[in-house]
């Protein structure tokens, strides 16, 4: 089989990475992929460009496409390969709008019963300022409607700082809502569906904030590891039951089936799990934690959700093995960062670790930095501990002027 992974991300790098180890794929081509993809396998095409990928299908033969990122699937990218008769992987336009419209995804979960935060819509930025002035019970959270690349979210403490969050984020007649805040311990819960049946993967933790302790502001995620412990079997059983499969249902209930990879962000709380949010793709530091720990191959995962067949499809990970990934990434981010330092010492980490690219660019032999999040140094272990230890040990092998990374990936379950 001949792949075209869709993407530049670390997420990207892992799938393609994953559909070449476990034998699904005689060859994989990225688009516009990164530093890890070698260069005679990397497309100069923007994401954006659905026409563009369209040709470069025909021209290399390409047995199947898999989109990484949101953005294209909002956009339609599935939806328009498949009229061109191209195998591909993710949800068609209507059912991205799980992730592309929080009001979408608010409206089926009330409409079928999953469990979330209570919330209320207002219409525009003047009347949800005026229901800010008498709101007395503080946080709250704020959400933007649509796709806003991690800052449509606010959750201020005050009054004050409600405000402040609408005025600098909340367009006159943006879709916004409040919603209630709950507490807990977050974790994601992704899965696989065929638009009727779901196979669950291991669950995941993200650490989004970008210092320790989970301080400071929200980055696109600088570290994971998985399984997570705090969904035990039981709850990954509930979240599967409660909402993955009532979505998918509620999905063809609709009259638009979810074909593709579903994400639930959930809030765990007790016996209470809440969805904060669904994503309709991998997470992206998730999928470097969740593939290494995957038996079988990929490909057939990806195959037997084209089908309609995963029902009949076997998915396991291996058993008593943890995974972690850390994020090193460039000297600012997620404010203003420089691009284009040297990378040194990737060759001197050994087979023992994983090191997927995220935001680098390969010229002739050297790595450039080329994002803000640019390396994910992710190793297997028996235990997280273990994983984690790897990780640490050989990470300052890998240097570049500015490189930061989070210490403590992987606290919470190690506590
Ligand atoms: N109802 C809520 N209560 C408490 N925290 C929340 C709530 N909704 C979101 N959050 C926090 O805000 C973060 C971002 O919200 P999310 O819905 O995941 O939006 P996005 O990922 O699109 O920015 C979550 O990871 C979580 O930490
Ligand atoms: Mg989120």
């Amino acid at each position: 089989m001949r792949y075209l992974v869709i993407g530049s991300g670390g997420r990207e790098h892992a799938i393609a990475w994953r559909l070449m180890q476990d034998g699904s794929a005689k060859e994989v081509y990225a688009a516009p992929g990164n530093g890890g993809i070698e260069p005679d396998f990397r497309a100069d095409i923007a994401e954006s460009d659905f026409a563009g990928i369209a040709a470069f299908c025909a021209d290399k033969k390409i047995d199947m496409v898999i989109v990484g990122p949101e953005a294209p699937l909002v956009g339609g990218m599935v939806d328009y390969l498949e009229k061109q008769k191209i195998p591909v992987f993710g949800p068609a336009k209507k059912a991205a709008l799980l992730e592309g419209s929080k009001l979408f995804a608010k409206r089926i979960m009330e409409k079928y019963g999953i469990p979330t935060a209570r919330h209320l819509d207002f219409a525009g930025k003047l009347p949800l300022l005026e229901y800010i002035q008498q709101e007395k019970n503080f946080p709250l959270v704020i959400k933007l409607d649509g796709l806003a690349a991690g800052k449509g979210v606010g959750i201020p403490e005050s009054r004050e700082e409600a405000i402040h969050f609408i005025n600098n984020t909340v367009a006159d007649d943006a879709g916004v809502f409040v919603e209630e805040f709950i507490g807990g311990e977050e974790a994601s819960v992704l899965c696989i569906s065929d638009g009727t049946n779901i196979i669950p993967f291991v669950a995941a933790q993200d650490h989004k904030r970008i210092y320790d302790g989970d301080r400071g502001p929200n980055t696109g995620g600088m570290g994971a590891y998985a399984p997570a412990p705090v969904i035990t079997a039981e709850r990954l059983a509930q979240v599967s039951e409660k909402i993955l499969q009532p979505t998918v249902d509620g999905m063809r209930n609709e009259g638009i089936p979810f074909r593709g990879i579903l994400y639930a962000g959930l809030m765990v709380s007790g016996d209470e799990i809440k969805v904060l949010e669904y994503n309709v793709r991998f997470g992206d530091p998730e999928a470097q934690v969740i593939f290494p720990l995957m038996n079988g191959k990929l490909g057939d995962l990806f195959q037997a959700a084209l089908s309609g067949t995963l029902d009949r499809t076997d998915l396991s990970f291996k058993k008593n093995m943890q995974a972690i990934t850390v994020v090193i990434a460039s000297g600012g981010y997620p404010g203003d960062y420089a691009k284009g330092e040297l990378i040194s010492g990737i060759d001197k980490v050994d087979g023992n670790i994983i090191v997927f690219h995220a935001g680098t660019k390969r010229i002739h032999d050297a790595y450039y930095t080329n994002g803000g999040r640019v390396l994910d140094i992710t190793a297997v272990g028996d235990t997280l501990r273990e994983a984690k230890d790897k990780v640490y040990q050989v990470i300052d092998r890998i240097s570049f002027n500015g490189a930061y990374y989070r210490k403590d990936i992987g606290y919470r379950a190690l506590k």
